[in-house]
Parts: structure tokens; C-alpha cells; sequence
């Protein structure tokens, strides 16, 4: 480490919160990884982790949106339309898009306690896909939960409607799994209605909260609002419980689990956004001192 200046996460023992995998180590414990993000392929972490050890599993997988690159990407002024145009969104058919997310989920429901749930999210593009997978494999679906941005992207080309919205879908492992947590009274505050309606209106996230590339720019194509974990976090975990995202991007599911008093386990890929994770951890110890664990 240099004198007085922080690691980089490209070389050496990654500091902080950041735990590098590496193929000659074969197994984790859940002390090894409670409150780290991985950096690694998701497939290689999620297998050497103890079955049945958390309590919450958030994905937000890749969405295979499946945009030509040059036509859709720009507007007639030539201003960046958002879009995922990233290499992580490619799959070269729907196939391999299936079993990308099969693996992934098979992965997940066998780190899942008993009792554990997991929330998936996606657009229209995949939902479907998604939810028939699950139904597949054995889970459970409680509920879809429609997100409403109230500040969407607009569809530039006007051939279609504007899509506002993306799913959610909460399952337990399986039919007859019993006990999953959930705060009704907490669900009331989300949504209309006696226990709350699974309709919630947030907004995209943008501003402060948005982490940024070096020159400018967003760092990540789908950083989720912090407010749409802080609602699945709050409404199906208990303090102290471990939640798990293993595509883990940004880290919004980390870093609001860990503002809300959760452990947490996040695996992501890409060392771009792993060194972002660990700004966003850094600078919210600063807003936020105390201990130099996330949960004490
Ligand atoms: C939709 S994004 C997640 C965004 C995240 N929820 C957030 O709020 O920032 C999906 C992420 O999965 C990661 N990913 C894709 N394949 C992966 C793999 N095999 N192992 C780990 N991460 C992977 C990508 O790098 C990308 O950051």
C-alpha cells in the first residue's frame, strides 16, 4: 500500500470492503465474504459458498435489451439517448440469455435458508423469461411489484409507448416454504391500500446519488434508486439478516443493506465498478461515522 494514499484495486491485495477471488481458493465461508463484494464471475464465487446461508437474495440481471449499437443509441441532435448498450448486456440469443439467468438462479436458491426470499427485477424485455425460469425451478412467487419511474426515458423514435415501468417478482425457494419475513406495517408507507399496494412510484436515479465515471458521465448504465432497495430491504429482511446480490453493479443493494444495519454479500464482475462500490462505501463512512464495520 502507498504511504498515505489508497490501493488500487488493480494490483495487490484489494483493500476495504473488497475481497479479489481467485481460482486456488476453493470454498468461503460466510465470515469470509459477510459485508465484501467479490470481484469475480458470479459463477465461480456463488459455488463455494455454504448452502442455505442468507436470508435475502437480490438480482437485477442483465436485461439483454438487445439494441443495434449505432441506429438506436443516438438522437437526430446527436445527443446520448440512455440505453444499455454495454458488452455485459450481449448474449447472442435468447437461449443463452436463458441460461445465464437458469444458472444464476439455480445458484441463488441453493444459498437460500428455508425461509429466504429473493427479489428479481427486469423490464418487459426479459420479465417473462425471468418468471417462467423461476416458476420452473421451484420458486415461489409472492408477488410482482410494479416500479414506477415518474421521470422515464423518453422513446425517441415515437413508435411506441414510453416505458415507465420495470417488475419485480418476489418469490420463496419454494410452495410450501413458511415464515418469510414481511413487514406489513412497513409495505402500508409503500403503496395504498390496507397492507400496500405492489405498486410503488420512485424515481430513476439521477444527482448526488448517481456514481460517476473519472471525466464525468455515469459509471454504470442501471444504477437502481436507493429508494427501491431501501423498500425491499426494509419490507423482507430484519436487521442483521445477510442479503446476497450476485451481479452486483453499483452495489446499491450492499450499500442500502448496510445503511439499514444488514449484512450483506455482493459478487460483481467488473473491477470499474467494484472500485466504485468501494468510493460509495468510503464516502457514506464519511457522512456516516462509527464503527469500521457496516454493522457493529
Ligand atoms: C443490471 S446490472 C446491476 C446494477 C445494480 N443493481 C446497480 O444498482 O448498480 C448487472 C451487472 O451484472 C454484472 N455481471 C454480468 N455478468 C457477471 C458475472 N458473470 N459475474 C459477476 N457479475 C456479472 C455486470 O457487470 C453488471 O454490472
Amino acid at each position: 500500500m502507498k504511504k498515505g494514499g489508497r490501493q488500487s484495486l488493480l494490483c495487490g491485495d484489494p483493500p476495504g470492503i473488497v475481497l479479489r477471488d481467485s481460482a486456488d481458493r476453493p470454498s468461503y465461508s460466510v465470515d469470509d465474504v459477510r459485508d465484501r463484494v467479490v470481484l469475480g464471475d458470479t459463477f465461480e464465487v456463488l459455488r463455494k459458498l455454504p448452502p442455505e446461508s442468507v436470508d435475502l437474495v437480490f438480482i437485477d440481471p442483465p436485461y439483454f435489451l438487445q439494441l443495434p449499437k449505432k441506429r438506436l443509441l443516438r438522437w437526430k441532435v446527436r445527443t446520448a439517448v440512455e440505453a444499455v448498450s454495454d458488452e455485459w448486456d450481449r448474449f447472442p440469443s435468447f437461449e443463452e440469455y436463458d441460461a445465464f439467468c437458469g444458472r444464476l438462479l439455480s445458484e441463488a436458491r441453493r444459498l437460500m435458508k428455508p425461509a429466504a426470499t429473493i427479489w428479481v427485477i427486469a423490464t418487459y424485455h426479459s420479465i417473462f423469461r425471468l418468471g417462467k425460469i423461476m416458476q420452473d425451478q421451484g420458486f415461489w412467487i409472492l408477488n410482482d411489484v410494479i416500479w414506477v419511474k415518474n421521470n422515464p426515458m423518453p422513446n425517441w423514435l415515437g413508435v411506441r409507448f414510453t416505458n415507465a415501468t420495470e417488475t419485480l417478482i418476489w418469490a420463496s425457494r419454494d410452495k410450501d416454504a413458511k415464515r418469510h419475513t414481511f413487514d406489513k406495517r412497513l409495505a402500508k408507507q409503500f403503496g395504498v391500500g390496507k397492507v400496500g399496494a405492489n405498486v410503488w412510484n420512485i424515481p430513476i436515479c439521477t444527482g448526488e446519488e448517481r456514481l460517476k465515471r473519472a471525466g464525468g458521465g455515469k459509471l454504470h448504465s442501471t444504477q437502481k434508486p436507493e429508494e427501491l432497495l431501501r423498500r425491499v430491504i426494509l419490507t423482507t429482511t430484519r436487521e442483521g439478516d445477510l442479503v446476497l446480490d450476485p451481479v452486483a453493479g453499483t452495489g446499491t443493494t450492499g450499500y442500502v443493506a448496510w445503511s439499514l444495519r444488514r449484512h450483506f454479500v455482493m459478487v460483481e464482475i467488473n473491477p470499474k465498478y467494484v472500485a466504485g462500490i468501494e468510493e460509495r462505501f468510503a464516502r457514506g463512512r464519511q457522512a456516516r461515522p462509527g464503527p469500521a464495520s457496516p454493522i457493529a
